[in-house]
């Protein structure tokens, strides 16, 4: 079995997963009530917080599996991109864990593991097919051709915003918590989505742009007062969201693919999965960060031999 780590932003998970891909267990200690008085995450207390959890986080993985460590035989962690003091809490933590058992540690790639969650039983899917990559940091369009990430072309990215972070500035300048993404989904389904013409940037090729998007909302929402925000804060929440889902559906729809699969955590938003019927979408609670993702592409990546990975190093940006 897999014992897989993620601490590349403010969850902190652990899970066990079989070669097989059943996932065993699957634990995520979100912190996203110590960062919401900040409006957003705040790295050093990320990383104090990741140093305060790791160990209860994979004990709780290992009691819920029913395993011990001595059922595992891999250890799987997530090495970049994120927050780097956050990446190394795991990582470190990984380390030693494969180092004490003397087991093979694989680093494993974030934007991997998001695609990889569409890999686990029991609704595995086969690729090839097209991915679209909506999370608070990243928003892609991949090629997936194979399960390991040297088979995975990006086609399309963003070239300011990703699409989490333009729900996560939304909901800011519309006055909700963080993180925004779901909060906007909750309101929206109170609102009229053709209140406001929010604009869609259009870029060539296969890319994305949603920092005009932002500023729009920006403009609607200064010109009012606090009682008239009140009353339009569900009509600005679901054309904003209108706008982003329109963005993404018309990029996907733009490869021309006809197997099209949707990862991350935008794709969690109800109203970008109403309106890809056809579409495959990860399993809502795997969409978010989490460890299963981790240890399912773990199971596509060779492991690091165990004098090298000493030396393993955590990386924040994916380039
Ligand atoms: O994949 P993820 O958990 O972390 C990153 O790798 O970034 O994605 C987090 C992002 C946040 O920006 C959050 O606002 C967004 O996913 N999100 C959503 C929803 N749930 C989470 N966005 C839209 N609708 C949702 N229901
Ligand atoms: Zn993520």
């Amino acid at each position: 079995m897999i014992l897989a780590l993620e601490t590349s932003c403010d969850e902190t998970a652990a899970a066990v997963v079989t070669y097989r891909g059943e996932i065993r267990s699957n634990v995520v200690a979100s912190q996203v009530e110590l960062h919401a008085a900040y409006g957003g995450v705040v790295p050093e207390i990320a990383s104090r917080r990741h140093l305060e959890l790791v160990s209860p986080v994979l004990r709780e993985a290992l009691g819920e599996a029913g395993a011990t460590l001595d059922d595992v035989d891999t250890v799987a962690v997530t090495a970049g991109p994120g927050l780097i003091g956050a990446l190394l809490v795991g990582v470190a933590a990984a380390k030693g864990l494969a180092w004490a058992r003397a087991l093979p540690l694989v680093p494993v790639n974030h934007l991997h593991g998001h695609v990889a969650s569409l890999f686990l039983e029991p609704q595995a899917l086969e690729p090839p097919f097209t991915c679209l990559l909506a999370s608070g940091g990243h928003t892609l369009l991949l090629d997936v051709r194979d399960r390991d990430w040297g088979s995975m072309e990006v086609i399309g990215s963003t070239l300011d915003d990703a699409a989490g972070e333009a729900f996560d500035k939304g909901a800011r300048l519309l006055g909700l918590g963080y993180p925004g993404g779901a909060e906007i989904d909750r309101l929206a389904r109170e609102g009229d989505p053709e209140a406001y013409m929010f604009p869609v940037a259009r870029v060539p090729g296969l890319d994305f742009s949603f920092s005009g998007l932002k500023t729009a909302l920006l403009y609607a929402v200064r010109d009012l007062s606090a009682a008239e925000l009140e009353a339009r804060r569900a009509d600005l929440a679901a054309s904003y969201q209108r706008a982003i889902v329109r963005a993404l559906v018309e990029r996907i729809a733009a490869t021309g693919a006809d197997r099209v699969a949707i990862v991350g955590g935008v794709a969690a938003n109800s109203e970008l999965r109403e309106s890809l019927p056809e579409a495959h979408a990860a399993p809502l609670r795997l969409c978010t960060d989490n460890a299963a993702m981790i240890a399912s592409a773990a199971r596509f990546t060779g492991p690091v031999p165990a004098a090298e990975y000493l030396a393993l190093d955590a990386f924040a940006s994916a380039t």
